[in-house]
């Protein structure tokens, strides 16, 4: 009994000395903050599945004859994105063969009748087949009634790749973007009818797939499926209504990381669903060395081969940090960024030369001016 008080009255005194409190309170500390570290991110919800593929690319067993990147243009400035897609695509090197999909009104052969050299269209055409290795494929361009002819022509083009039916899986991928490192091992995923990447960047509920990159397994079957999809397609209803028609639950995700990424990520404040759920850092440099494609996409800044207004561009361009250490400012967001547009503007007038310069997006003089603001013409309509 005596030996019980004198250890717990010898506890008590070790209890109270300042050290011993200043240890315990630590000690609590500590295990608070790794709980909440633990703790503090979102419980993956349960996401669309991802794939890897599952052999080497370097596998002898691979049928490269049987596998295409895939670039449809609509337009003359498409033709030349396209053409700097392809231009990535050769400088980097890949095993897959290259289609290009175009109106069947464009003529590769036509002449200037004034100095009989081959028209911008023409040359760039050629070059594709000349320089980077590319099958041409002309196709009619259906129209639509009421709807939006571009926009339709857009999107009919894209499905189009479901026609390639002599490869075995094609990747289709939207010439406003870049091509940063080789993508050939997207071939060898695991077989699916459609894989794309998620809209990553959108509202993190609900079925949303990005039409930007598609891979897809040709088949006479799909394509006519499409066909009386498109046949049938309402006014509203565009390339993604129809995939989303066909396709839904049965789509293979692409992982955004390292295959997607968008140049609004630089300017976005959160980068949570680009990251994951992992408990890492936003760093744009790793970022960027790390992906493999990338889209421009920075509403309301126009396209890279528009120029933007200075002001729009001062307004939207990414912020620079406040660095954690000594408060420094960390712009490397807004350098990547702002380099990003530079260096496209100057492949744009390697690769495509007289007849692609950037286009202006100043407002021309017949604008229309309604509720205290400036429209374009066609804004208007
Ligand atoms: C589109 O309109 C034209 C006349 O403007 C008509 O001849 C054609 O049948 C229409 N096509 C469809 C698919 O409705
Ligand atoms: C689909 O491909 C076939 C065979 O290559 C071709 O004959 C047909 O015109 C294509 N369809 C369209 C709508 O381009």
């Amino acid at each position: 009994m005596a030996g019980y008080r004198y250890y717990s009255r010898r506890l008590k005194s070790l209890t109270s000395t300042p050290a011993f409190q200043v240890i315990g309170i630590c000690l609590c500390l500590f295990l608070g903050i790794q709980w909440v570290l633990r703790h503090n991110h979102d419980e993956d919800e349960a996401p669309p599945r991802a794939v890897a593929p599952t052999r080497s690319v370097e596998d002898e067993g691979i049928d490269w004859s049987k596998l295409s990147y895939v670039q449809y243009v609509t337009s003359p400035e498409y033709l030349c994105n396209a053409l700097m897609v392809w231009h990535n695509i050769e400088e980097i090197g890949s095993r897959a063969k290259r289609i290009m999909i175009y109106p069947s009104t464009w003529d590769p052969n036509e002449v200037d009748e004034i100095d009989l050299k081959l028209t911008p269209v023409a040359r760039l055409l050629q070059s594709a087949v000349n320089d980077y290795y590319v099958q041409l494929r002309p196709v009619e361009v259906l129209h639509q009634n009421g709807t939006k002819e571009e926009t339709w022509a857009d999107s009919y083009m894209k499905l189009l790749a479901f026609n390639l039916t002599e490869f075995d899986r094609v990747l289709a991928i939207d010439s406003d973007s870049v091509v940063l490192q080789n993508l050939d091992e997207l071939f060898i995923i695991p077989e699916a009818p459609l894989a794309m990447p998620y809209v990553y960047w959108g509202e993190p509920q609900g079925w949303e797939f990005s039409s930007q990159m598609m891979l897809i397994a040709p088949s006479a079957e799909a394509f006519s499926n499409i066909e009386e999809a498109i046949q049938m397609a309402g006014d509203d209803e565009y390339d993604m209504d129809i995939i989303n028609k066909l396709y839904k639950g049965k789509v293979l995700k692409i992982p955004q990381r390292p295959y997607d990424l968008l140049t609004g990520e630089f300017r976005r404040k959160d980068h949570k669903a680009w990251l994951g759920s992992n408990p890492e850092k936003w760093d744009p440099d790793t970022v960027l060395s790390e992906a493999k494609f990338m889209h421009f996409s920075d509403w309301p800044i126009p396209k890279p081969w528009m120029r933007a207004p200075r002001d729009l561009l001062n307004k939207h361009m990414p912020k620079c940090r406040q660095s954690e250490w000594f408060g420094a400012t960390d712009c490397r967001d807004r350098t990547i960024w702002l380099k990003l547009y530079y260096d496209f503007a100057l492949r744009r007038k390697a690769v495509c030369g007289p007849g692609f310069e950037l286009e202006s997006q100043e407002l021309p003089p017949d604008s229309i001016y309604r509720h205290g603001r400036w429209f374009h013409p066609d804004e208007v309509g």
